[in-house]
């Protein structure tokens, strides 16, 4: 006999485990998460936060999103990404990021409700556990994960209170390996993955200093600084990333992986950060320094039986693009409501091997996206001549090359600003943040092809209404002056039918389909005289649909299924596609 039961046991409250109790207290689900620090991040970690992640904040309710822009540095605070010698020093070059450049900014307004930021693990992990223990979800710090077994019915784990000393057991339907880079959730339930950890090490010292004068004019998130000679290898480049504008900051410093992490003191802090701000009687206040590894490392499985994993326990990642905690709560998005699904029978419990088939694909990608952005700062190196060499000196002077008025050092220039351009795969890719079509049991394309990328797939989002992708945004507006998403219309835990004016019969459909398999399937008519109109044609452009078909959404705003016209049967087919969707075929 266990001591504690619940539904969902959570091991972890990171952005992962958080956002997990966040949404299945929203949907009513029984959770207890644990974690066996006393406290949440203290560190900021995370910081870049996408679109996506922003969108499963406002589902979660608008006052979530709304504190989140509340401690967020604003998007126009992002973008400027400056590369130089040293703040004081020269800059060779800067290239607009996050949704800043005139034509990125238009694709972001276009792709969403929401507005990219940078929203510190410091003020997301609380944002998010909060709004998980409000809503229900029982939380217990201090609290460790020691082992568990599972059977048919559930699975038992053993946790250490770690301020008694004393082991209890948990007894839960299903258990949340969101533990970590080094779960040992999944160390337990025997996950696999493809890749390698430990490919470099890096140094991060957070620190306070007031820098407005050198870069308020030139706001940024990163600024990355090249020093020939300085560091490991010899190129020498550490990144200043601000924290707080402008005057709490982040280094990132290299170290040798081959050799122990080093022992990083004060006097060494100090001098990393006078050297890249380039003031050597900067007043600096170190707060923390610590070590920590590259890791190029994807679960090629996610789950095994009763035990699912998420988050950095599954894709394990250099910080490049920004992709750690936004694919951790996305994660969450995508597995809380099919696990609500399950535990209050409204889903066979094959719906959960959707997980698998969507999630595993992002965890690979994403983590190879990261480490390639690490090599993409090669050819910026080999423009600016520090591959040639690694006397100091001989680097120095490759790099004052670019300012020679001549045709080699017109070359260099122009080989150094196509080198940065390129660079657009980490520091603007919207398409590697919202590209994510499922392919599983869970979608239903009935055999429709997937449209082609149009552009890049890296860098630009293309919406679609195809089953599998996230459905479109396109706002749509009430008589009273008001407006909201599709995106709004949808999620909030229900399946949703988006429909035109002669869309009426999907009404009836709906309402006995839901009757039939005890779900609430909200539909709306998109139209004139209708609660919501599509005055400005957005959705008429981009739903893919005639007016009488119908988009069947997912709660995690994902398209389950859609019909271009109304079928002749239409409550048989949506029934058809819910039961093949839900598993209950
Ligand atoms: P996360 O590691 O955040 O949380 C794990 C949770 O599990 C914690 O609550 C922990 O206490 C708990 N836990 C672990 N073992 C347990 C056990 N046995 N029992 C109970 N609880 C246990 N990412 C990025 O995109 N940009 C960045 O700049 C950085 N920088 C950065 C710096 C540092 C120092 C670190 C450690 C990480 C980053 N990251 C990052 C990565 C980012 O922080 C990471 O992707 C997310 O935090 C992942 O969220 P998770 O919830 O999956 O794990």
């Amino acid at each position: 006999m266990s001591d504690i039961s619940t539904d969902v046991l959570i091991i972890g409250t990171g952005p992962a485990g958080s956002a997990t109790g966040a949404l299945l207290s929203s949907y009513g689900i029984k959770n207890m998460a644990i974690n066996r620090y006393r406290w949440l991040a203290h560190t900021p970690r995370a910081h870049i936060t996408n679109q996506r992640t922003m969108e499963v904040l406002r589902d979660l309710g608008r006052d979530v999103e709304d504190e989140a822009y509340l401690f967020a540095a604003h998007q126009d605070l992002m973008g400027e990404n400056v590369f130089c010698t040293s703040l004081t020093g020269e800059e060779i070059g800067r290239m607009k990021s996050w949704g800043t450049s005139p034509h990125s900014k238009a694709e972001h307004l276009l792709s969403s409700p929401t507005l990219m930021n940078d929203l510190p693990q410091t003020f997301m992990e609380p944002l998010l556990f909060k709004t998980a223990c409000s809503r229900g979800t029982q939380a217990r710090l201090s609290t460790e994960y020691v082992s568990h077994v599972q059977d048919d019915e559930g699975v038992t784990t053993t946790c250490l209170d770690r301020l008694t000393g004393k082991e209890f057991t948990v007894r839960s339907k299903y258990l949340i390996g969101a533990d970590g880079s080094n779960s040992r959730v999944a160390e337990h339930a025997g996950l696999t993955y493809g890749g390698k950890m430990g490919l470099g090490g890096s140094i991060n010292i957070l620190f306070k200093a007031d820098l407005s004068k050198y870069v308020a004019h030139r706001p940024s998130v990163l600024y990355w600084v090249v020093q020939p000679g300085a560091d490991v290898g010899g190129i020498g480049m550490g990144l200043v990333r601000m924290v707080r504008p402008w005057n709490e900051w982040l280094i990132v410093w290299g170290y040798d992986i081959n050799k122990p992490a080093p022992d990083v003191d004060t006097a060494f802090a100090t001098k990393v950060v006078r050297d890249l701000v380039g003031d050597q009687e900067l007043e600096v206040e170190i707060e923390q320094v610590s070590t920590w590894t590259v890791n190029n490392m994807y679960a090629e499985n996610v789950s095994n039986g009763r035990v699912y994993c998420m988050g950095d326990a599954i894709h394990r990642h250099p910080p490049s693009n920004g992709l750690g905690s936004n694919t951790s709560i996305q994660d969450a998005f995508n597995l809380a409501w099919k696990l609500a699904y399950v535990l209050k029978g409204n889903a066979g419990e094959k719906l959960l091997d959707s997980y698998q088939a969507e999630r595993a694909p992002v965890a690979k990608q994403i983590v190879t996206r990261a480490n390639k952005s690490i090599e993409e700062f090669g050819p910026i190196f080999k423009a600016l001549g520090l591959l040639d060499s690694i006397d100091p000196v001989k680097m120095q002077s490759n790099m004052d090359a670019r300012c020679d008025p001549n045709e080699a050092g017109e070359a260099q220039r122009r080989a150094i600003r196509e080198a940065i351009a390129g660079k657009v795969y980490e520091f603007d890719a919207h398409g590697v943040e919202m590209n994510q079509r499922y392919k599983s049991g869970a979608i239903q394309t009935d055999g429709q092809p997937e449209p082609a990328f149009e552009e890049d797939a890296e860098l630009h989002f293309q919406q679609t209404t195809w089953p599998g992708a996230r459905v479109p945004h396109a706002w749509v507006y009430s008589t009273d002056g008001g407006k909201v998403s599709t995106l709004d219309l949808t999620g909030h835990g229900k399946f949703t039918v988006l429909t035109g004016l002669r869309g009426q019969d999907w009404v009836a459909a709906a309402a006995t389909v839901g009757k039939e398999l005890g779900i609430e399937i909200a539909v709306h008519i998109i139209g004139p005289r209708q609660k919501w109109q599509d005055l400005a044609g957005d959705w008429a452009r981009s739903s893919e649909i005639e007016e009488n078909g119908a988009v069947l959404v997912r709660p995690d705003h994902h398209v389950a299924w859609r019909a271009r016209e109304m079928p002749g049967n239409p409550e048989a087919e949506l029934r058809r596609a819910l039961k093949d969707v839900l598993a209950l075929a």
